[in-house]
Order: structure tokens, then C-alpha cells, then sequence
């Protein structure tokens, strides 16, 4: 059975579908490229010397990995020659990375997370990059104030997961679909075509360690699920926990459940752990083209207007009934 490739699918969104411009597929294919690169250096592991600490702190100060660098390197390295880009902006970064003046400079804005789940790396499980792509307004430096747009504006996001397998899984706006890395081929193969987030579920992922710290509603929800099938919600519910948001999402698109990182009293200075352009954005993104939801506990993310590049949010994606209930707990305490 021959299967359709990244490049193809890419293709037929452009030439007869009109859903990208051919730059934006230029994009696509050098991110997808990228993403290769990265899964390489995630599999060799020491052997490529890409474990352990860099010995540096990122903008937000988390002590950086040498692959989170290496990830980030690569990322812009890749795009920053190839004409589809403004300039960049990456977690690991303080400020956006513009487009050297010896290159072309192109309408794109590429935003990533280079590395997600950087904890579990040392440790051999699942890691990805998370990515998302917006248009730069006209006439606009792109400096800091051109990534600030709601989320509603993404043209595409992405992310890849360095699994068992690697897989790549894309919005466009039409619909997820995800491809996984043939590694003897060096291609991307489409494995499914439509994603979608089953309606029912009996699955939550929530870092519990933080409980003593959450909002009222997120301890009613989590109270009623543990209380299983003798409690309100009539049945029994199992718990996953990754460390990786792509992993963690990743099974949301695959079998059900609900993502909670909510907002806590743990950092009055952080009103969450995840960043909303590089984390929060694509994935609800993703998330509701598969059919599901993603809010705040007190409205849609994709609605935020950003006031800053490192931004943090409350984040709680998933099963649309299961986000719902979440959210009526939230007005219900209010
Ligand atoms: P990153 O490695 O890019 O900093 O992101 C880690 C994020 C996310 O992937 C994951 O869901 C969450 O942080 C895990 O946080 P805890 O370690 O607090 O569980
Ligand atoms: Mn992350
Ligand atoms: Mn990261």
C-alpha cells in the first residue's frame, strides 16, 4: 500500500485545496526537516553528548539542558535562511530572533518550544517540540509586539513527539492529521488523517503534588473523579501523568481525557506553569481542530490577548465535556 507523504499532503493543501501559500508549505517542510534532526539527536543520546545539563538558565530561569540548546540551535538554523521568515521566538530565548540581514525576510513568525518535557529527558521518556506559526503584520518590525497576537491568529501549529515512534501531528485550521518518521526512509508518512478527540473519557492528567495549592474547582473536579464509581460522577476514572505536555496530549488526541496544568497559589507571579505561546497556543489550537476544548477555568485560550513573549497560563484541554464540567466549576465558585 503506498502511502501519502508530508510532501505530498503539503502539496495537495496548496495546489488544490488553497489552505496554505507556497511559502508557508516552504515553512512546513524546513520545520519538518528540523524536527528530523532533532529526533536524531534525542535517539543517539550520549552517544551525540546531547544528555545532561547545559550549565546555562533560560529567560524564565529553568536550568537549561544541552538539548534544549541543541534542539533551539537547530530549529534556527534550519529557518533562518530559507526566505518564509520574519524572525523566530523560542522559550529558550529572551528576545525574538530576527532574520539576519545576509537572508531574505519573509511574512512568517515561527514560535516553538524546542524541547517539551525537558525533565524526562535524562530519564529516556518521551520528549517533542511544540511549534505554532503566525503572519507578521504589515509594516511591522518584528520585534516583541508582532508575536503578541491572540492565538486565534495562528495559521498552523505543530508538534512532534520523539516516542517509540516520531510523529509529527499538524494543524492547518481543516482538521489535525499526523504523520509518523519512517527512519529508514527519512520520510514522513500520514498514519491518520483525522484526528479526534473522543467525547467520552475516563481519563485525567494533573501533576497532584500541587494540590494543596489549586483553585476550588479543580479540587471538586479531581475530588468527584478519585471518588470513582461512589461519587458523583457514577464510575471509575484512571490517572497519567507524562511530564510531557506533548505526550500528555498526544493521548488526549488518541484515546480521550482531559490536561489540566491550572493556575495555583504556589507563585503569586506565576499565574501557571505553561507558556502560553509556545505551550498553551498551539495545543488548544490542535486540540479544538480535533474537536475538543481548551479554557483558562474561565475563558477559551485562543482568545488571550499575549502582553508578553514569556507569558504563563492556566491551561485545561481536552474531552469538550470533561473541559465544560471544569469550567461550570469555576463559575459555580465564583
Ligand atoms: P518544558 O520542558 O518545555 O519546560 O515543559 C515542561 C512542561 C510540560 O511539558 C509538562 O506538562 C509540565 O511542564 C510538567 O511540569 P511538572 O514538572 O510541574 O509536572
Ligand atoms: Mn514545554
Ligand atoms: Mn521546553
Amino acid at each position: 500500500m503506498s502511502r501519502m507523504t508530508l510532501t505530498q499532503y503539503l502539496i495537495e493543501q496548496q495546489r488544490d485545496l488553497n489552505q496554505i501559500t507556497g511559502n508557508l508549505r516552504l515553512l512546513l517542510e524546513v520545520v519538518a526537516r528540523a524536527v528530523k534532526a532533532i529526533s536524531v539527536n534525542v535517539g543517539k543520546g550520549a552517544i551525540a553528548g546531547v544528555l545532561g545539563e547545559a550549565g546555562t538558565d533560560n529567560v524564565q530561569g529553568e536550568a537549561q539542558k544541552r538539548l534544549d540548546v541543541v534542539a533551539n540551535e537547530i530549529l534556527l538554523l534550519s529557518n533562518e535562511w530559507g526566505g518564509h521568515l520574519a524572525a523566530m521566538a523560542s522559550e529558550e530565548m529572551p528576545l525574538p530572533y530576527a532574520i539576519p540581514n545576509r537572508y531574505p525576510r519573509g511574512e512568517y513568525l515561527l514560535l516553538f518550544d524546542p524541547l517539551d518535557g525537558s525533565s524526562n529527558i535524562d530519564v529516556n521518556i518521551s520528549v517533542g517540540t511544540i511549534f505554532s506559526v503566525l503572519h507578521c503584520p504589515e509594516g511591522i518590525e518584528p520585534n516583541e509586539k508582532a508575536f503578541l497576537q491572540a492565538g486565534t491568529q495562528q495559521l498552523v501549529a505543530g508538534y512532534a513527539l520523539y516516542g517509540p515512534q516520531t510523529i509529527l501531528v499538524l494543524t492547518l485550521g481543516n482538521g489535525v492529521v499526523s504523520f509518523t518518521l519512517d527512519r529508514e526512509f527519512g520520510t514522513w508518512v500520514l498514519t491518520n488523517p483525522a484526528m479526534r478527540i473522543p467525547e467520552e473519557t475516563r481519563e485525567y492528567a494533573i501533576n497532584a503534588s500541587n494540590s494543596r495549592f489549586w483553585d476550588p474547582a479543580i479540587r471538586r473536579y479531581i475530588d468527584e473523579v478519585i471518588a470513582g464509581r461512589e461519587g458523583p460522577r457514577g464510575r471509575d476514572f484512571n490517572m497519567r501523568w507524562v511530564g510531557s505536555m506533548v505526550g500528555d496530549v498526544h493521548r488526549l488526541l488518541t484515546r480521550g481525557g482531559i490536561f489540566m496544568y491550572p493556575r495555583d497559589k504556589r507563585d503569586p507571579s506565576k499565574p501557571g506553569r505553561l507558556r502560553l505561546l509556545y505551550e498553551a497556543n498551539p495545543m488548544s489550537f490542535i486540540i479544538e481542530q480535533a474537536g475538543g476544548a481548551s479554557s483558562t477555568g474561565h475563558g477559551r485560550i485562543l482568545e488571550v490577548e499575549p502582553t508578553e513573549l514569556h507569558q504563563r497560563i492556566p491551561v485545561i484541554l481536552g474531552s469538550s465535556r470533561e473541559v465544560e464540567r471544569v469550567v461550570r466549576y469555576y463559575t459555580e465558585a465564583a
